[in-house]
């Protein structure tokens, strides 16, 4: 896909809004809150220090969480504004609003070179319905816009999309870079293609679980993302979480446990062939799991073999909370031998010690793999750091939910706006 790139001319001198995803973790330290994992600032520094190089005036909007239209104490902006000026070395004047005369004022008073972050955009009612005014009234703070939040790119939402239609808008160079690495993935990638899902939920990931499974040629299911596929082939998954509220599917109101169920129907006459010619299915789901009754590293946990009647355990509190030893090895053994792996979203509750093996698994074995090997999402990058592998592999992509969709084909909203023929 060929994006409409940012120039010195269209930036020069000019006040730019920037669409980043600075949806960050955010843990306390003393009485404040500060950024707990700033992968999502640092990618962004390039297309920064090009807009300060050609004197730029910079209004930054993001969101962090989903506040849902209302102003979270907790969701405000100023830690990471704060962590911002510290990577630039440079002040950024963090506003308590995203709209308004306030807003206005300051904007207006701006000089070439100085960046200001707007309030939390997900605090207004209108950012995610798109709505017209609101689109209008941020637009008309700057005189261009660009975009270079991948990892927000998915969501038709006012500051994605609706800002493109009063702006001239262009392309980041994070955003860019990261468009052209999973695009090389989907561009004919070297087989076998080996697709990881995991994390908690499996509602953003539904459509993307289906479009990978045409692209490549196995898809490892792990995380809570699993107990949907779990349930749906009948396995008691206990107390363990499970995202079964109806969804608004292909518009039908359906529960995600018959989402999966349909996932599973649609792929099962499709077999990957690994090199020793073991045939699999297309979605693969655990075959046991560590299982434990809290989510707590002291409590009872043991393994749980998921085959016929598991119903007769004894009915303890169990919740899944990694993948066991088997399916361990078998994932495993299958990215081995993989020539393209994408990962995104953690086997378990990698947080904690007892919890990761799974995903401390996973991760070893691609940096292992002499494959492409690209990591995807907020989560997983924050598990591979974690154990100390972010430098071995072949790239790091910020966007979780966005990329999924992506690397199935989909055209995102926030992406279309940008396309190089549809310049204004
Ligand atoms: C993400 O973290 O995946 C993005 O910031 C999008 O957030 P959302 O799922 O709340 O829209």
């Amino acid at each position: 896909m060929k994006l409409r790139q940012i120039t010195a001319d269209f930036v020069a001198r000019k006040r730019v809004l920037l669409r980043v995803d600075y949806n960050v973790p955010l843990k306390q330290q003393g009485k404040n809150q500060v950024v707990a994992d700033d992968t999502r600032l640092k990618i962004t520094l390039p297309t920064l220090e090009f807009l300060l190089k050609h004197q730029a005036k910079i209004i930054i909007t993001s969101h962090l969480g989903r506040p849902e239209g209302k102003t979270v104490e907790k969701l405000k902006l100023d830690p990471v504004a704060k962590h911002l000026a510290k990577l630039l070395d440079k002040p950024v004047k963090k506003l308590d609003e995203t709209v308004g005369e306030n807003v206005e004022q300051v904007v207006s008073e701006m000089k070439p070179g100085e960046i200001v972050m707007l309030e939390n955009c997900r605090f207004n009612e209108g950012e995610k319905t798109n709505d017209e005014n609101f689109a209008k009234k941020l637009a008309s703070l700057a005189e261009v816009f660009v975009n270079d939040g991948l990892a927000v790119s998915h969501r038709a939402h006012a500051s994605v999309v609706g800002v493109t239609k009063h702006l001239p808008s262009g392309a980041g160079l994070a955003l860019t870079e990261e468009v052209k690495q999973l695009e090389s993935l989907m561009d004919n990638p070297s087989h076998p293609f080996v697709a990881i899902v995991g994390g908690a939920k499996i509602s953003d990931k539904v459509e993307a679980i289906r479009n990978l499974s045409k692209v490549a040629d196995v898809v490892l299911v792990g995380g809570g993302v699993a107990n949907n596929f779990l349930k749906a082939d009948g396995v008691d998954v206990f107390h363990s979480y499970l995202e079964d509220t109806p969804a608004d599917v292909k518009k039908e109101k359906v529960s995600f446990v018959a989402v999966a169920e349909d996932l599973l129907e649609e792929t099962k006459t499709e077999k990957m062939m690994l090199h020793d010619y073991i045939p699999l299915p297309k979605i693969l789901y655990p075959s046991d799991v560590l299982a434990a009754d809290k989510i707590d590293h002291t409590t009872k946990k043991k393994i749980i073999t998921l085959a016929n009647g598991n119903g007769h355990e004894e009915r303890q509190n169990w919740m899944f909370v990694d993948i066991g030893p088997k399916t361990q090895k078998l994932y495993r053994n299958i990215i081995l031998q993989a020539k393209t792996v994408f990962w995104n979203g953690p086997m378990g509750v990698f947080e904690k010690e007892a919890f990761s093996q799974g995903t401390k698994t996973i991760a070893k074995a691609m940096a292992k793999a002499k494959a492409k090997t690209v990591v995807g999402g907020g989560d997983t990058i924050s598990a591979v750091k974690k154990f100390g592998l972010e430098n071995h592999y072949d790239y790091l992509s910020a966007a979780g939910g966005a990329a999924l969709e992506l690397l199935g084909g989909k055209m995102l909203p926030g992406l279309k706006p940008l396309l190089a023929k549809e310049r204004k």
